[in-house]
This record gives C-alpha cells, sequence and structure tokens, in this order.
C-alpha cells in the first residue's frame, strides 16, 4: 500500500465493512450500472484498465472479462477489508489477469501505461478531486478513456431522501447528504464535475443521465436505508429503543413507494465520459 491516508482508509475500512456484507445486494443492485459504464468505456481484448474506488471488485471483473486474459484489469482502493473480499472473489471466479491495489487514488503513482480508467461510484470521495484526477490522468497512455458512473442529487433519488427525512425529527443530530462535499451526492452537480475534469486537464468531457429502474423488495430497501446510508453510523451507536422507533418511522414513510413486497426505486446517475 502507497500513499494511503491513514484517516481516510481508517474511514473506509469502517464504512467498507458495510459494502462487505451487504455485497450480494448492492452487486445485484447495481450490476447494470458497472455495465454501461464498462460498455462506455468500449474497452478491447488486450487492453489494460484501471477500476478506481473498486470496493469488492463487481466492475474490475465486469471490466476483466471484456479485456479478456491477454489484458489486465487492475482494481484499486483505499479499503483493506474491501480489497481483501474482491481478491477472494477474483479467485472464485477464475480469472486471469485481474489485480487488486491498496491504494488512495489521489495520490498513488499508477503507472503510465493504462489504456481506460472505469468507476462505479468510487470517485466521488476525493478531499481534492481535481489533483486525484490529475493523478488519474497520468495513469493514462495519451488519449486514453474514463467512464465513470456517480449519483444524482437526492431529489432524483427520492428512496434515498425519504428515510432521512423520516428519521430527522427523532434523532438527536440530523442526517443530511452534503452537494458538493466528498460523499455520495459529491458529484450531483454536473457542471461541477465537468470544470473538475477540465481543470485536472481532461477533454472531450461528456456527461450524461443514466436512469435504471432497480428492481428492489421493500426488506431490502429498508437494510439500504437503514444499514448502507448516513442513518447507519448513528443507528449503530443508538439505544434499541431509537432505533426501533427510526425503523417504524422510515418503515412508515416508504410504504406508500411499496406494493406487493416491491419498492419502486430508480437509481438516478450520471454517466461521465472523457478523454486523457
Ligand atoms: C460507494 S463505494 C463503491 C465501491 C465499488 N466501486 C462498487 O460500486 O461496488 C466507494 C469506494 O471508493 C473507495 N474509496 C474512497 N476514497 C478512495 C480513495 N481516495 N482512493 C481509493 N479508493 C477510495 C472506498 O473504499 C469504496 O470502496
Amino acid at each position: 500500500m502507497s500513499g494511503v491516508a491513514t484517516d481516510m482508509s481508517a474511514y473506509w475500512d469502517r464504512a467498507g465493512r458495510v459494502w462487505v456484507e451487504q455485497q450480494a445486494l448492492l452487486d445485484r443492485l447495481f450490476q447494470p450500472i458497472a455495465q454501461a459504464v464498462v460498455d462506455r468505456a468500449d474497452l478491447r481484448a488486450g487492453e489494460a484498465v484501471l477500476d478506481v474506488g473498486c470496493g469488492s471488485g463487481a466492475t474490475t471483473f465486469e471490466a476483466a472479462w471484456r479485456v479478456g486474459p491477454q489484458g489486465r484489469a487492475v482494481g484499486a482502493d483505499i479499503s483493506g477489508a474491501l480489497l481483501e473480499l474482491a481478491r477472494r472473489r477474483a479467485g472464485e471466479q477464475g480469472l486471469e489477469g485481474v489485480d487488486f491495489v491498496q491504494a488512495d487514488a489521489q495520490t498513488h503513482d499508477f503507472g503510465a501505461g493504462f489504456d481506460a480508467i472505469v468507476s462505479r461510484f468510487g470517485v466521488m470521495f476525493f478531499p481534492d478531486p481535481v489533483a486525484a484526477f490529475a493523478n488519474l490522468r497520468r495513469a493514462l497512455r495519451p488519449g486514453g478513456r474514463l467512464a465513470f458512473a456517480c449519483w444524482r442529487g437526492p431529489e432524483d433519488n427520492p428512496m434515498a431522501q425519504v428515510p432521512l427525512d423520516a428519521a430527522a425529527p427523532i434523532l438527536p443530530e440530523t442526517p443530511r447528504f452534503e452537494r458538493n462535499a466528498p460523499g455520495r451526492f459529491g458529484f450531483a452537480d454536473p457542471e461541477r464535475v465537468r470544470s473538475i475534469l477540465a481543470e485536472a486537464g481532461w477533454r472531450d468531457i461528456a456527461i450524461a443521465p443514466l436512469d435504471d429502474p432497480t428492481p428492489i423488495s421493500f426488506d431490502e430497501l429498508m437494510t439500504m436505508s437503514l444499514r448502507v446510508g448516513p442513518l447507519n453510523p448513528i443507528l449503530s451507536n443508538a439505544e434499541d429503543a431509537l432505533r426501533t422507533q427510526v425503523r417504524d418511522a422510515v418503515s412508515a414513510a416508504l410504504a406508500p413507494h411499496a406494493q406487493d413486497g416491491m419498492a419502486k426505486m430508480n437509481s438516478a446517475c450520471w454517466l461521465v465520459t472523457a478523454r486523457g
């Protein structure tokens, strides 16, 4: 591991444990988004591709299938917990040409030979995004491609906001998503994304909406709301009575969005492409 900011890697080791625990659900929900990213990266057999903030590896694996055994797919992540799972899954799939590296993508020297960089939800967390994207550009061969998915805002992703609004009156501190700050909705504003990439030296920047009508059961939506979102760290340290109160309030608020045990969720993202 090199260039890993210790506080960030400690944070992601903790947060990453939730992604490890929920890996099967998260991968099923967001597999179409990994596919869309890799499709847009236009990967060819034999190419070298870097997956940034790879987590437990779903997008790295998707990329590895496209570049084939003559190619190379490298997943980079700051979280040791997620990389441990990613390495195990790569072994189980018998994938060739896949490597994982524990690194802070903002500063790590990845070498200079990649044909493409991809990411599903792994690039919105950099404290200094311009420096990070300048560093990533250095990992590409001239003219190499960038393709990543990031979330549009909570107004387009109401299933993320509804649980927070329901829990807010009950909790001592109000959990909120911050726009334009490192985090899930850090890249919600497309003009901000465009200017970060341009300042970091990327060109041919294109940003298009990607909407995935994500099939999810009501129980899975409750898991996403209570375990994966910003409520999780608050509830993990809460008394049982408060946890129950929040769960009941969130369940009541989500109920109108569900029918026959299934909920309506659209994953509203930006699909961003550029050239180095
Ligand atoms: C929301 S998760 C997405 C994981 C994975 N791409 C997926 O879709 O399943 C964000 C990931 O970015 C990683 N990450 C955050 N900051 C990072 C950094 N500076 N360098 C490398 N990885 C980082 C986290 O550890 C986490 O695995």
